[in-house]
């Protein structure tokens, strides 16, 4: 049986999927589904600080050890997910009162432990996720207050000691538009390849809702980010509507889909295209936002929904 993945490659593109581990360790569909559709893998939780480093010094890479090596055995290449964030960080992090110098030390182990142990097994990284307000400014963070402006390019000087081959990646949401969130990372990542850092791409996450309407210039934007000379990539791609699910959604949802794909092929450098959650079972959605769900191309049964379909025919039909 065919999945996505055969449909993705006379494209030079890597076709995606954040995994639940929880799922990918009980569901035997689940496991099906995966490996038959994918070609890459993105941790949607397993590689962060809290799951990574629960007491401090004590390492826990067990569940990502599992996906990994299930993608290694399914011929799927792993992003890594995330360094250096402000989210999902373990609670000896953010309630210890620690120096700022101390923090930095902290921040460049955590990124060399990670990094190391998964160097040669994961072909690229988030290193730095979600650095920016919605006005293009720097989010005022941990990191932020404690190493000042310059923690971003330290974090991928950091991370390319530790694995000079792996793939070094920016990612944020709300930069899908032109506008000031998406000019602020345009400014950013232009002075931080002036300044020699080794940044290679820029992930633009994707989380869409059939409420807000399309981005309808996705593609010039993530184009201008490919003229810097940066790789590009749909990260965290899925498209939430407000519940119940009608079939007149379902097909907003799918063309939604299908515009982010036919943007991702029409830029060259546009290397990878990743769904969060590929079954409305398993998705972030639901909890985070009140009545809103069916954002994924399965739904619960992991039937195909059209926005599969659309993701298919734009994959086969161009
Ligand atoms: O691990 C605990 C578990 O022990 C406990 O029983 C359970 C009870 O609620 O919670 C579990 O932790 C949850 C974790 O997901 C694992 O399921 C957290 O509460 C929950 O907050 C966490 O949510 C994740 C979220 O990031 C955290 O910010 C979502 O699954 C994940 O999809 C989401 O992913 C982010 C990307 O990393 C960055 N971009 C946005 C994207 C969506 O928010």
């Amino acid at each position: 049986q065919f999945g996505l993945r055969d449909y993705a490659v006379r494209h030079v593109l890597r076709i995606g999927t954040a995994v639940d581990v929880n799922a990918l360790q009980n569901e035997e569909q689940y496991r099906q589904v995966l490996a038959r559709e994918f070609n890459s893998v993105t941790p949607e939780n397993v590689m962060k600080w809290d799951t990574i480093e629960p007491v401090r010094g004590q390492l826990n890479f067990e569940p990502a050890d599992q996906l990994v090596d299930f993608a290694r055995r399914h011929g799927q290449m792993v992003r890594g997910h995330t360094l250096v964030w402000h989210s999902q960080l373990p609670s000896w992090l953010t309630n210890g009162n620690f120096t700022n110098q101390e923090l930095e030390e902290i921040l460049r182990q955590h990124i060399y432990d990670v990094v190391r142990h998964f160097k040669g097994k994961v072909y690229s990284w988030d290193v730095v996720n979600e650095p920016l307000n919605e006005d293009g400014t720097l989010r005022d963070t941990i990191w932020l207050r404690a190493l000042g402006p310059d923690y971003i390019a330290k974090a991928f000087r950091w991370a390319h000691e530790a694995d000079p081959h792996a793939k070094l990646y920016i990612n944020d949401y709300n930069i899908e538009w032109i506008g000031p969130k998406s000019n602020g990372m345009y400014e950013l990542v232009k002075s931080l390849k002036e300044a020699g850092v080794p940044i290679d791409g820029v992930g633009f996450q994707g989380h869409l809702g059939i409420q807000y309407g399309f981005p309808g210039d996705i593609q010039q934007n993530m184009q201008r980010f490919a003229d810097l000379g940066l790789d590009v990539a749909l990260s965290e791609v899925d498209v939430r509507m407000i519940l119940p699910v009608t079939q007149e959604k379902l097909t907003t949802q799918a063309e939604y889909y299908r515009r982010l794909m036919d943007a991702c092929l029409n830029v060259r450098r546009c290397v990878s295209f990743t769904v969060w959650g590929f079954t409305d079972a398993h998705s972030w959605v639901p909890g985070f936002f009140q009545g809103q769900g069916a954002a994924t191309i399965f739904d619960e049964n992991y039937q195909p929904k059209p926005a599969y379909f659309a993701l298919k025919d734009e994959l086969t039909e161009r």
